[in-house]
């Protein structure tokens, strides 16, 4: 990382003390009446939020405040004298993030750490992430917050976006319809949500000041698409708008985004907030659509008052941002009375994030290479006679469940992988395990004096840096004798490589490719345990892609278990041991190199991450730092790979069984703009397992036309198949759904013609391969946010 630009808290932010808790239940707010009641600067507090009110200045760098809820992000302004309470807005999307403690109290508040976005979506199964929402709004009811700030849909445009981890796809309709069944869970319980970053927060680097120039088209079919679905499809409370510009223009300050397109067009009625501190001119961003400026700054306050008073800003517009949050007020637990319990169903959560976790990880590679002591089978799931498991990589032993910053979770624990073999009844090398903890703990305390001695010399970089993902320690080597010795003792090998990454800061080059240390590891334990006729497996415990092709070929297996929460451990070892198939699949492009992702040309690489908090910084004009094209227009992910025939490690939607599936009957039916295609699965293996199925359409003449060589819009995942059994899955898309946005004519059109609908096991393999004629359509939209300059667009 080059030297850091930061600017912390300004001090004064504080607007008001928040005091206000339980009220007397009330069913409706009489919104004139309070209308009625408020000045103009009363409404101008109202909808800036707390200020962060009663923040410590030791958490302060992502939303925390003291109030109501510890830890949660923030709260919106209560109206005491009227009987308006504060609502309590607070972090996911793994989870709800409050403090775990709270000072003279001695109860503890910890909240289930479940998997990361990327892995659920992993799971291809909206029922169970429905369940996963279910549970984590279970706890945001019962520890007294009312709106979970999640999820969060960014595209994952390149592999190294440092969000990556929360974010769930490079497809529309994976990351759209994963996150209307998450926001579906999390609001049964009558508690709300919010669907961010809206929208293109697709790097973190100078996230706060750098503007994503987007073709209208890019932006309409694949980075507003999926916040379109989700919002159709579930109705979330509440939308953040983004940091970034779009096309020059702040998201937050944008009504083109959020009144044309969001409410106009999508029919969305919920309350508007902005990004912690994003954006820039209050009275714009409320005339742009914002209902609430979180976490609220004098200066929005003073721009609020004085565009009401010029002109800038009416007051009626005013008046409808005020009446909006009401309404989320009013349908808040805190508002309705709601005596929360301080005690949500931890023991029970364990069970669907362990569950959950297990669904998502996707196995990538399962050979019988060298496997003479297992008489030529395949590595997983462990054969009956593995017992003695050796673990080699410092992340099997220090697990990580998830990714950095506002998405981070306080949880009680983590189950390693160390521990979950344990509780699998595995017994581990010994002498491996205490060779790694003194390891693992000397390195942390380096770190720790590290960073004590960074807090001497720059106290404010030492504060933030507590927030960013710190770099993990090299790989532990042995000699090649210690290795023999450990592998006449093993049965068989797991090496874990770990990756960290969070909010702030984008992954590197160096923590996309191997580093040193681990391509060593991998190379000697593969090559000593294969001498020693003995397997290895890989289990990766990442967050984000990393490159593969260079060293897939030494181990017998890789298995690609994400972050997996708490649980992640039993949920790994679940697997291993063969209690259940792997049936996750990737939602993105595994590249071979990462120059071979085109947007590798245009994204911030090893560049100054700009940290700045409170937006304090100006639009400056480096490529790709201050200004991003994207110049792989609607290429993102398979979209590019597939219609330029770039080979890649792993094709978005792969991942391997411990069984096999056979598919057949694909028959298309159409009832007027409804296209229903079914296929029967079959599972033609040995064991149990789910299989993810996929529907791509290829559009007439796609070449000719520029459109992509297919693209994804349905999914389906059977429910358990036994050995034998089978099971007919409907994938369901409408006419409108094969629409592709036409800029000269800013409509969506339907070109009219023949098109292929391919029934996939991955965008890498058709099952099968259906025709169906489609009549044309168009349906107009409105002609905005266009790019101010020309670009250099990809075209097939
Ligand atoms: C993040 C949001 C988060 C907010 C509140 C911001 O830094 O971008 O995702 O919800 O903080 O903590």
């Amino acid at each position: 990382m080059k030297k850091t630009a930061i600017f912390l808290f300004a001090a004064g932010a504080t607007l008001a003390a928040c005091t206000g808790s339980d009220q007397a239940a009330q069913k409706n707010i009489d919104q004139q009446e309070v209308l009625s009641r408020l000045s103009l600067e009363d409404k101008a507090h109202f909808v800036i939020g707390t200020g962060m009110a009663g923040f410590s200045g030791d958490n302060a760098v992502i939303g925390a405040t003291k109030n109501l809820v510890p830890g949660a992000a923030g709260t919106t302004y209560p109206l005491d004298s009227l009987g308006i309470p504060a609502v309590v807005l607070a972090d996911g999307p793994a989870g709800l993030r409050i403090d775990a403690t709270r000072e003279g109290d001695t109860a503890t508040y910890y909240c289930t750490h479940f998997p990361i976005g990327t892995l659920l979506a992993s799971t291809w199964n909206t029922t169970l992430i429905e369940e996963v929402g279910q549970a984590i709004g279970e706890e945001v009811k019962e520890y007294g917050a009312d709106v979970l700030l999640a999820p969060a849909i960014n595209i994952m445009r390149n592999p190294l976006c440092g969000r990556n981890f929360e974010y769930y796809s490079e497809d529309p309709v994976v990351a759209g319809n994963t996150a209307a069944a998450y926001i579906n869970g999390v609001q049964k319980n009558g508690v709300g949500t919010s669907i961010k970053h809206f929208a293109a927060n697709n790097q973190e680097t100078n996230r706060m000041n750098t503007d994503a120039r987007i073709s209208q088209r890019a932006l309409r079919e694949i980075y507003l698409k999926g916040f379109e679905i989700a919002i159709k499809e579930s109705k979330p409370w509440t939308v953040m708008t983004s940091y970034n510009y779009i096309n020059g223009t702040y998201s937050s300050e944008s009504k083109d985004l959020v009144e044309t397109i969001l409410r106009e067009e999508w029919g969305y009625e919920g309350t508007v907030m902005t990004d912690w501190f994003g954006g820039k001119d209050g009275a714009l961003q409320m005339w742009a659509g914002n209902d609430m400026l979180q976490p609220g700054k004098q200066e929005q306050f003073d721009s609020i008052v004085a565009g009401v008073k010029s002109g800038k800003l009416a007051e009626a517009d005013l008046d409808r941002s005020v009446q909006r949050i009401l309404n989320l007020v009013e349908k808040s637990p805190r508002y309705q009375g709601y005596k929360y319990s301080n005690k949500p169903d931890l023991k029970a959560h364990a069970a669907v994030t362990r569950q959950s976790a297990v669904e998502g990880m996707v196995l990538m590679k399962n050979e019988a290479t060298a496997a003479p002591t297992q008489g030529g089978a395949k590595p997983l799931p462990f054969a009956e006679g593995i017992k003695n498991v050796a673990l080699y990589g410092n992340t099997s032993y220090d697990f990580i469940a998830g990714g950095t910053g506002s998405g981070n979770v306080n949880h009680a624990y983590v189950v390693s992988l160390l521990d979950g073999l344990k509780n699998g009844g595995y017994t581990v090398a010994e002498d491996l395990k205490n060779a790694y903890e003194a390891y693992i703990a000397d390195a942390k305390q380096k770190a720790a004096a590290a960073l004590e001695e960074q807090a001497k010399k720059d106290p404010q970089m030492a504060q933030l840096a507590r927030f960013l993902p710190q770099p993990l320690p090299p790989e532990k080597l042995f000699s090649d004798s210690e290795l023999t010795a450990q592998a006449t003792a093993a049965d068989i090998a797991v090496i874990t490589l770990g990756r960290l990454s969070g909010e702030f800061l984008d992954r590197s080059m160096a923590d996309f490719n191997l580093s040193a240390s681990e391509r060593q590891l991998i190379t000697q334990v593969c090559n000593v345990y294969h001498k020693a006729g003995k397997q290895v497996v890989v289990l990766l415990n990442i967050g984000g892609v990393i490159e593969t092709a260079s060293w897939s070929h030494l181990p017998d297996a890789i298995l690609c278990a994400w972050q997996a929460g708490q649980e992640g451990g039993n949920s790994v070892v679940d697997v291993l041991s063969g209690k259940q198939s792997p049936s996750g699949k990737f939602t993105m492009t595994w590249p071979v190199k990462f120059t071979d992702a085109y947007s590798s040309r245009c994204f911030p690489i090893d560049e100054d991450p700009r940290i700045d908090m409170m937006n304090q910084g100006q639009k400056g004009d480096v490529r790709n730092v201050d200004y991003t094209e994207y110049e792989e227009d609607i290429y993102v992910g398979y979209r590019y790979f597939d219609s330029f025939d770039v080979p890649v490690a792993y094709p978005f939607g792969f991942g391997l069984s411990y069984t096999t599936f056979e598919y057949s009957d694909a028959k298309c039916s159409v009832d007027g703009d409804n296209i229903a295609v079914n296929i029967t699965v079959k599972n033609t293996g040995s064991r149990e397992g789910k299989e993810v199925v996929q529907l791509y359409i290829a559009a007439p003449d796609a070449k000719a036309q520029n459109k992509p060589a297919k693209e994804l819009k349905a999914f389906a995942k059977t429910k358990l198949l036994k050995p034998g059994e089978s099971q007919t899955l409907t994938l369901k898309v409408s006419t409108a759904d094969l629409v592709s946005f036409d800029e000269a004519s800013s409509a969506w059109v339907v070109a009219e013609g023949e098109y292929q609908m391919l029934v996939a096991a991955s965008a890498a393999d058709i099952r099968a391969t259906l025709t169906t004629h489609v009549k044309g359509s168009t349906t107009q939209a409105h002609n905005v946010l266009k790019p101010q300059g020309q670009m250099n667009l990809l075209r097939r």
